[in-house]
């Protein structure tokens, strides 16, 4: 994709002294007392931020946290929590501005957080006259934010319009190649696996993987769906009836393309859903009619394992079954000990995946984790996201 880099820019000394806005993703979990549960973005957000200081910019960094109701501030929608411990990742204190969009006084080497972006009125339709006060705070525009990539609000695509330079930032970037590397020019085979509770929520970017990959691997109640639409019985497990056509029709066009949709040939049981049930291992014709379905058996995961470290490409979403409980953990365990074994290039994203890849401690060993949630689902269906679109016509001229 032809974009406009930032660190192109700050390469080509066209950073220094300038005013640089950049729209991180800081939306970050909080508990009931608003301390920060995980800060995988706030850490992420730092490589950018720390090369317009290095350049000599005058740095404006804002972001989203949650969904406010715009022109009502609310304590708990405050970036405060997050200045604090951007302060800390930055070693330099980061004052936290309110009522920013007027005008913003900073000096060059200087950082700054500009309040939850979302008060502003506007800011979720991209109001023009929004777009345009922002985008006169800055000579140059940095969007850096791909967990918001798919959203066309005013700190994502209108102030992208307007402002005199609109570039990616590193972590912007850095997904945009890592998603170029395994979908738009992958190393063959490509497989990738789709995994969740409902087929419903990812029939889209099951349908529009079927048209790209070699191989199809679906998991948890997803495979379920799909394991009734190849004539197994299923039991009382958790599945869609009312889309089997659309599962049916995945599996035929994978099949025309001489790729294929691997149904489970065993399965792990139980007769309850909770983490001390006991688990039993079944081949998939033989599951009772009072069974609940809760992980793959091992000789599928083996055979998928298999399968995953012949890979040139693997991109994955979603667990294989119920991980969080130890007896139907494993079939989870054993795909994500393939993905990182395996030579294949590795996209992993999604709330589940990164959870998983944390528990197994394989984070190195993944080629790229996305920081994107919503916005890499909508990448696996195929979508051109609205970040990336502006930047690209920009670049474009
Ligand atoms: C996310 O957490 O997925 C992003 O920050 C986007 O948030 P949103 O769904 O509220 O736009």
């Amino acid at each position: 994709m032809n974009i406009l880099r930032f660190e192109d820019l700050v390469a080509q000394g066209k950073a220094a002294g300038q005013r640089v806005f950049i729209r991180a993703d800081l939306n970050v979990p909080q508990d009931d007392a608003g301390n920060i549960t995980e800060d995988t973005r706030i850490r992420a957000s730092v490589p950018a931020i720390e090369l317009a200081l290095k350049a000599g910019a005058a740095v404006m960094v804002t972001s989203h946290l949650g969904r406010p109701t715009e022109g009502e501030f609310k304590p708990e929608d405050s970036l405060a929590p997050v200045a604090k411990r951007l302060g800390e990742l930055l070693g330099r204190e980061v004052k936290l501005v309110s009522n920013w969009v007027d005008g913003v006084s900073v000096n060059a080497g200087e950082v700054v957080l500009l309040e939850n972006c979302r008060l502003n009125k506007g800011e979720k339709k991209n109001n023009e006259e929004l777009a345009r006060k922002m985008a006169a705070l800055c000579d140059i525009f940095v969007n850096d934010a791909f967990g918001t990539a798919h959203r066309a609000e005013g700190t994502t695509y209108g102030i992208a319009q307007f402002a005199k330079i609109a570039c990616a930032g590193p972590l912007l970037s850095a997904e945009i190649d890592a998603i170029s590397k395994a979908l738009e020019a992958p190393k063959r085979p490509l497989v990738a696996i789709v995994a969740g509770s409902k087929v419903s929520t990812k029939l889209t970017i099951l349908q529009s993987l079927s048209k790209n990959v070699d191989g199809l691997i679906v998991g948890g109640g997803i495979a379920n769906t799909f394991m009734l639409a190849a004539g197994l019985k299923i039991g009382k497990s958790l599945a869609e009836p009312d889309l089997l056509g659309e599962a049916t029709a995945v599996i035929a066009a994978m099949k025309a393309r001489g790729a294929e949709v691997p149904i489970p040939e065993d399965v792990v049981v139980a007769k309850t859903f909770a983490a001390d049930a006991p688990a039993t291992i079944k081949a998939a014709t033989d599951v009772a009619d009072d069974d609940l379905i809760l992980d793959i058996g091992p000789k599928t995961a083996a055979k998928l394992a298999a399968q995953l470290k012949a890979a040139g490409t693997v991109v994955w979403n979603g667990p294989m079954g119920v991980f969080e409980f130890e007896a139907f953990s494993h079939g989870t365990e054993t795909v994500a000990r393939a993905i990182a074994d395996s030579a294949a290039f590795s996209i992993a994203g999604g709330g589940d995946t990164l959870a998983a890849i944390a528990k197994y401690g394989i984070d190195k060993d993944v080629g790229y984790i996305s920081t994107g949630g919503g916005a890499f689902l909508e990448v696996l269906e195929g979508k051109t996201l609205p970040a990336f679109e502006i930047l690209s016509k920009r670049a474009a001229g």
